[in-house]
């Protein structure tokens, strides 16, 4: 069974009739496998978010259904499905150990395991020694880097990744890409991934949704063949310029149709 389905999904925001309605989606459909990890690409604006917004239960589609293990996705599933949004959503009033006494909290972890398991979720993207501090003490990549590893301390089977190292620098980005490879190779966790960045890309997928311009629809799919963890070498392959030429080739277009469009 699919750990993700999409059938036939369509979306628009406003009212029915209105000028202002926007079509965000159109008729988009792709499964998840269990363990698999699924990135989408495409233009912004293109309906990325809100397609995850509609697999973590945060908006119900227009048309068409979404669910998770066979049942259909009517609201938020904290204990299946894990969230680490395009923005850090830290409470700032918190420092980064109590944000995760929250978390842990609300999946009803014992409080003997907080500590071990915020220190192991810290370790894993390399802010171990920023537990007691607050958010404005941090800079953005910092937060960033502390959101994903509020995603990952979740321990659910799926993870929803929008954008989640946009805020972080080159370098920053491909360590903890390695590390997300690596985790992967390990836990078996199904990922869903929205990045902007083709070398992301390709370097995580097993598979790619490239979206055409808005309204999204799934223009092609482009598969990765290369096992858990990925070593950085594979950036140095044939295989893995290829693969990122073919998805530039995809989304070129559609990146000038939706340019074209937000001047008009
Ligand atoms: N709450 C909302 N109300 C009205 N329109 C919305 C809302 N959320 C998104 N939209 C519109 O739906 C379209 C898709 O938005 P979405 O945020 O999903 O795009 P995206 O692909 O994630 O873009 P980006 O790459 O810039 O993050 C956009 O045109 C946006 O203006
Ligand atoms: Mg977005």
């Amino acid at each position: 069974m699919a750990a993700i389905s999409v059938r036939a999904v369509s979306h628009s925001f406003g009212l029915p009739g209105k000028q202002n309605r926007i079509a965000a989606l159109k008729n988009v459909s792709f499964d998840v496998a269990p363990g698999e990890f699924v990135t989408i690409l495409g233009p912004s604006g293109c309906g990325k978010s809100t397609l995850l917004n509609m697999v973590g239960g945060l908006l119900s589609p227009s048309e068409g259904a979404v669910q998770v293990d066979g049942t259909p996705v009517l609201q938020p599933l904290p204990e299946r499905i894990a969230y680490v949004f395009q923005e850090s959503t830290l409470f700032p009033w918190y420092t980064v150990e109590e944000n995760f006494a929250i978390l842990l909290r609300c999946r009803d972890v014992p409080r003997s395991e907080w500590r071990t398991r915020t220190l192991a979720a810290l370790t894993s993207v390399g802010m171990q020694d920023f537990a007691g501090h607050y958010p404005k003490q941090l800079s953005v990549g910092m937060r960033q880097r502390i959101n994903l590893a509020r995603g990952i301390a979740s321990d659910t089977d799926i993870l929803l990744m929008d954008e989640p190292f946009a805020a972080l620098d080159e370098q920053s980005r491909m360590v903890l890409g390695e590390d997300l490879s690596a985790l992967l190779g390990r836990t078996g966790k199904t990922i869903l991934f929205v990045t902007h960045s083709l070398a992301e890309a390709v370097f995580l997928s097993d598979r790619i949704l490239v979206l055409s311009a808005r309204p999204g629809r799934v223009k092609a799919t482009v598969a990765v063949n290369e096992p858990h963890p990925r070593p950085p070498d594979f950036m140095l392959t044939s295989d893995f310029s290829e693969l990122r030429n073919q998805c530039y080739a995809l989304l070129r277009d559609e990146i000038r149709l939706a340019m074209a469009e937000a001047v008009a």
